[in-house]
């Protein structure tokens, strides 16, 4: 940022890292933009960076035609979002927005260190960071480009895709305790097997939200602590990720999966603990961003394609704030994301930096009248 030209640049109380290029005037109301730096464990170069490098590389050729826009503009590369290592997520976009809970402080990685000890480690202030939240008045809105993560824009041949809504999600983390005990003595009618009921959970979760058509569920993370492969599971942790294209059909899911995992540790004489860790709202595109977005695609002859986000993006905590609107750029490799063959070309981010520069001329055109 500081070799392009950024006015200002530098690290807030949560680890993102900021970026402003002024306006004309220094009462400018400002468009923000930005998205994560972090990834998931062995996840793609693209998730969440393309959408940082891209208005980087915008505000490089404003400032080698040393233009000044009549608003200011301000990159956010996002610490966290991905949820990897403590259960809260969205800790950048989230302290942008005053949404970060002290209490998470608290949290503590697999390892036992305390989200209190890692941000004093990586040198951060914690107490500055409600000094962080942003007064919605002085902005314009939100924009975010991202990898679409997806199959869909490389199946069409279309390089860039317009973002109608994010999809809204929920997130758990759970354990189910039975009884360890001995595998070879332990008749299967009188076992209390913990993994075995997650299993039933998994396959549960997998149909129910196959039944919407559009939901998804998915259990990433699967643990059987101390494991032994002559012991009947006497614990099995799990994590569980629940979406839907509106907040209604998520929690319909939800319920359901919920009252399965009741039904089944009833059934198998096991109980259960589950923390909600995450819920984030669908966040449909403000029509006027959306628009943005179109006519700048239009003018590059590329043909409109609308497209919902099946993946979460910071774009979801600053719609809690502000318009938002998001643009996809097309992957390669089927589309595959959170997997390190994720992957695009230089030609489709380049016509996604070509999208970002017009619609930033026609937002500069628009302020003048
Ligand atoms: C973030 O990548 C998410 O959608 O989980
Ligand atoms: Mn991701
Ligand atoms: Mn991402």
């Amino acid at each position: 940022m500081r070799d392009v030209g950024f006015d200002s640049v530098h690290i807030d109380a949560v680890g993102n890292v900021v970026g402003r290029y002024e306006g004309a005037t220094p009462d400018a109301k400002t468009l923000l933009t930005g998205s994560h730096y972090d990834t998931v464990r062995n996840g793609g170069k693209y998730d969440g960076r393309l959408g940082i490098f891209v208005p980087i590389a915008c505000v490089r050729e404003l400032k080698r035609q040393n233009r000044r826009l009549p608003f200011a503009f301000e990159v956010v590369g996002f610490a966290e979002e991905e949820g990897q290592r403590y259960k809260a997520t969205f800790l950048g976009s989230g302290a942008l927005i005053g949404h970060f809970d002290a209490r998470w402080l608290d949290q503590k990685d697999a390892d036992g260190i305390t989200m209190r000890e890692a941000m004093q480690h990586a040198g951060l202030n914690e107490a500055d960071i409600p000094k962080i939240q942003r007064d919605p008045a002085r902005y314009l809105g939100f924009v975010e480009v991202h990898i679409e993560q997806g199959p869909v824009l490389t199946e069409l041949d279309l390089p860039l895709g317009i973002v109608t809504s994010i999809n809204g999600s929920v997130r758990y983390v759970g354990e189910v305790i039975g009884m360890a005990s001995h595998a070879g003595t332990t008749p299967m009618d009188r076992r209390r097997d913990a993994a075995a009921a997650v299993a039933e959970l998994i396959l549960y979760t997998e149909q129910r939200a196959a039944k919407d058509g559009d939901s998804v569920g998915t259990v990433g993370m699967l643990e059987v602590p101390s494991g032994s492969i002559n012991v009947v599971p006497g614990r099995c942790k799990f994590s569980l990720d629940l979406r839907a294209p509106n907040n209604a059909q998520r929690d319909a899911l939800a319920t359901d999966v919920v009252n399965a995992l009741k039904d089944i540790c009833e059934r198998r004489g096991v109980r259960y603990e589950l923390e909600e860790t995450m819920r984030a709202a669908a966040a449909p595109s403000a029509p006027a961003w959306q628009q943005r977005w179109e006519k700048a695609v239009d003018a590059l002859g590329i043909p409109l394609f609308r497209m919902p986000s099946g993946a979460g993006h910071d774009a979801m905590k600053l719609h809690e704030v502000m318009p938002q609107a998001m643009l996809f750029v097309r992957g390669i490799n089927s589309g595959i994301s959170h997997n390190p063959l994720e992957s695009s070309t230089n030609d489709d981010i380049q016509l996604s930096v070509r999208a970002f520069q017009l619609l930033l001329d026609n937002l500069a055109a628009e302020q003048a009248h």
